[in-house]
């Protein structure tokens, strides 16, 4: 067991589907955005721009996507960018890591979240005045979690269930698969 309780939130959080319409308190949201700047990224480019969206107009036009509705009760909504001149190779996957480190602390903070990935980009760059250069890389709800389960039955299990240790990685060489002796936590 490590000092820190980073663990607890990685164990604790799950997609957060239906929210409460109370607003996210300003020194959490600080926090949260915070732990995003201070998140690494490939020679340190930093290549990431958050757009925090709490306007209700704006999270309903965001909400349009198969499976984003609830953007629309989330009071809000961070939308990832990632400057593909600053680092062409590594934009996602530095603003792919400040939006879990994101996730993580939010969840610290009492609050539920989502990633979406259910999305226009042209869409949400016009909507919001994002410049060509910037991709738009994932959202991100936030916000008190509604007590109702947001899923169910089978949809619930297809969505939680994990992959075993020795499938997703490997001892040594690609397919000897790594046994672990840490408790194995899997919702289905
Ligand atoms: C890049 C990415 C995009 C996602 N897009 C959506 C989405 O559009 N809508 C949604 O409801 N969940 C979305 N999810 C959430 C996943 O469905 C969820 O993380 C997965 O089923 C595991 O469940 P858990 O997060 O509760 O552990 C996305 C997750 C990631 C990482």
């Amino acid at each position: 067991m490590g000092n820190m309780d980073v663990f607890v939130a990685v164990k604790s959080r799950r997609s957060v589907r239906s929210y409460l319409p109370d607003p996210v308190p300003k020194e959490k949201l600080d926090r949260i955005l915070e732990s995003a700047r201070l998140s690494p990224s490939a020679m340190n480019r930093q290549p990431w721009h958050f757009v925090v969206v709490t306007d209700s107009a704006k999270r309903k036009a965001l909400s349009g996507g198969h499976f984003a509705h609830f953007l629309e009760e989330a009071p809000v909504v961070i939308v990832g960018c990632g400057d593909k001149d600053a680092s062409p190779k590594w934009y996602a996957v530095d603003t792919a890591i400040a939006m879990q480190t994101m996730v993580l602390v939010a969840t610290d903070e009492g609050l539920g979240t989502c990633w979406i990935g259910s999305f226009n980009e042209g869409d949400v760059k016009a909507l919001l005045g994002i410049p060509p250069s910037y991709a738009v890389v994932a959202l991100l709800a936030i916000g008190y979690p509604h007590d109702k389960p947001s899923l169910t039955g089978t949809v619930r299990s297809m969505l939680l269930r994990r992959r075993g240790m020795e499938s997703i990685a490997s001892y040594e060489i690609f397919g000897n698969g790594y046994k672990s002796d840490a408790p194995q936590i899997g919702e289905a």
